[in-house]
């Protein structure tokens, strides 16, 4: 059966464990993940730019043997009004995978209904699971198995990526704190997802408007672009979440050492100071290599059950 990999909880917390596990491997040289897609195409339909998910998910395709086919959705008949549907039903008769990056999470759902490949999400106005699936990462290879004893808070605007920390809270059984403007609250069906996810795994997921009771004590700080891609709400959502600033004002109150994290682009000045920016930069940096690596654990995942 083919694995789609549309939101994070496509993975049990089992298997999501063992890919960020795999990732530590892969990274370190240890073990070699093959060439697990020798003789496949893979296409990368992209609606919307991208530097690090376009990037790491083709050299990761091609360092595992396969072809990749990156397609822009002007150059498709999509651009024309052809539906997922039947663009999905065309690309299964060449392709064994596509990675799709695109406004809407719905249509992505519907493509995947009719695909015979695995789809993978690589950005929805809803979800972004293989960035934080990364992210997850980069925290495991830094603080090994005290990743579940750490606070982390998620600060900013409740976007696809927050709503994607939320599932992973759950999913991983980690103790993370959101905070987001009321007007600019993540999705109560992610949210809901990863109460339902902490009860199983033992995590603690919770929302708050006060960016100060998330990251009172916290380890980790994660911010995120306040306009993403698409999003033409500026004025009013800036003057909402001028308070979500990470600043050291923000961050004097949290543990001493607090690590900072960004899955970039940044726009230094708004989510984040360009100082604070600086001083958490190498970090930064890891979190942006470590797309890479994950990409490839996710992918040998993916294809070496089929
Ligand atoms: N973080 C992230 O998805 O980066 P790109 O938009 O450059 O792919």
């Amino acid at each position: 059966m083919k694995r789609d990999f549309i939101d994070l909880w496509n993975l049990d917390p089992e298997e999501a464990w063992y890919i960020v596990k795999r990732t530590k491997e892969i990274k370190k040289g240890k073990e070699d993940p093959g060439r697990v897609l020798e003789g496949k195409n893979l296409a990368l339909i992209f609606t919307k730019p991208s530097t690090r998910t376009r990037v790491s998910f083709e050299v990761a395709i091609n360092s595992l043997g396969g072809n990749s086919i990156f397609l822009q959705e002007k150059e498709l008949q999509l651009s024309r009004g052809e539906s997922a549907q039947d663009t999905a039903r065309t690309l299964t008769k060449y392709i064994d995978g596509v990675i799709v990056r695109n406004h809407s999470h719905t249509w992505l759902e519907e493509f995947a209904k009719w695909s015979g490949f695995p789809v993978i999400n690589a950005l929805t106005n809803k979800s972004h699971p293989c960035q934080v699936l990364s992210d997850v990462f980069t925290l495991y290879e830094r603080f090994g198995e005290d990743i579940k004893n750490l606070k982390i808070a998620y600060v900013g605007d409740g976007n696809n990526v927050c709503n994607t920390w939320l599932v992973a809270g759950g999913l991983f059984g980690l103790d993370l704190f959101v905070a987001t403007p009321e007007s600019f609250g993540p999705d109560s069906y992610y949210l809901q997802a990863g109460l339902d996810l902490s009860n199983y795994t033992g995590g603690n997921v919770y929302l708050t408007t006060n960016p100060v009771e998330a990251v009172r004590d916290a380890d980790v700080v994660y911010t995120d672009v306040w306009l993403s891609m698409g999003d033409d709400s500026e004025d009013s959502k800036r003057e909402a979440l001028k308070d979500f600033q990470v600043n050291d004002k923000l961050l004097s109150h949290a543990k001493e050492g607090v690590v900072v994290m960004h899955c970039l682009p940044a726009k230094k000045g708004e989510e984040i100071t360009p100082e604070v920016f600086e001083r958490h930069s190498e970090f930064i940096f890891t979190q942006a290599e470590n797309r890479l690596h994950t990409q490839k654990a996710l992918l040998e995942f993916i294809y070496g059950h089929q």
